[in-house]
């Protein structure tokens, strides 16, 4: 992290985990625990727990997220949700290209390029997830895969609107596996991102871009993981489904 240049950021991903009472029991939970952070905190949840979870949060430092939005403003897209209805709920965050996204749902680099233009344009604050594969990463094309996928996503955004944008480098072998980057290699390709939004936008815009970390985070592994440069808070899953669990890593990234 450097909290100097730019804002710590510790967002949950709850994916499709929690109906409602649960959810609002774990943000009653978490509230008190994350209160006096020194950093972002965001949940991200699912569609049916957004309503739920917006009034649980009134008035607390948690912002909320969805997981996903259509690119078109409205129309038959049946099962999708848009930007704009997000928006109308008072629904802050969005995380898209999400490696489930990508692997189930067939998310493409151009469809998270679309789907990211939607959510700025509606006001959404997009948590844009890159990240490479096992096969990727061990034929030492990661640089080549992330790097791709951030200048697809990020296309046609103008550096104004790169302001709003929080990118997560997620590798795919390290979600729910248990196997977390070494702090090296999170570090590395974290600022592998930030050079190639340098490289679009120039030095001071990348300087001020949060970047965080995804992939098998937890209390054990956040401080050293955020103790790199460029990794400025965590895109979590597990971890973020159990209050203590999450408002550790929130304490981390606040140090
Ligand atoms: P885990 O923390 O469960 O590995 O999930 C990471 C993730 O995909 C967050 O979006």
């Amino acid at each position: 992290m450097n909290k100097k240049l730019r804002k710590a950021v510790i967002a949950g991903n709850w994916k499709m985990n929690k109906n409602r009472a649960e959810a609002k029991a774990l943000i009653e939970e978490l509230k008190p625990l994350v209160k006096d952070a020194d950093c972002g905190v965001i949940v991200c949840v699912p569609f049916t727990d957004l309503e739920t979870v917006l009034a649980a949060t009134e008035g607390s430092n948690i912002c909320v997220g969805a997981q996903n939005c259509h690119f078109a403003p409205s129309g038959a897209f049946t099962g999708e949700i848009a930007a704009t209805m997000l928006t109308e709920m008072g629904v802050e965050y969005v995380v898209l290209g999400h490696s489930e996204r990508r692997q189930y749902f067939g998310e493409t680099d151009v469809t998270v390029n679309k789907r990211l233009r939607a959510a700025l344009d509606a006001g959404l604050k997009p948590i844009v997830c890159v990240g490479e594969l096992l096969e990727q990463r061990e034929q030492g094309v990661t640089a080549e895969v992330v790097g791709m996928q951030t200048r697809i996503a990020l296309g046609g955004v103008s550096a104004e609107e790169l302001k709003n944008i929080i990118i997560a480098y997620e590798p795919v072998w390290a979600i729910g596996t248990g196997k977390t980057a070494t702090a090296d290699q999170a570090g590395e390709v974290c600022g592998l991102i930030r050079a190639t939004v340098a490289d679009l936008y120039g030095k001071e815009a990348a300087d001020g871009l949060t970047i965080q970390y995804g992939g098998s985070m937890n209390a054990g592994n956040a401080a050293e993981l955020l103790a790199q440069e460029d990794v400025d808070g965590g895109l979590i899953g597990g971890a973020a489904l159990k209050a203590p669990d999450f408002s550790a890593i929130v304490a981390a990234a606040s140090k």
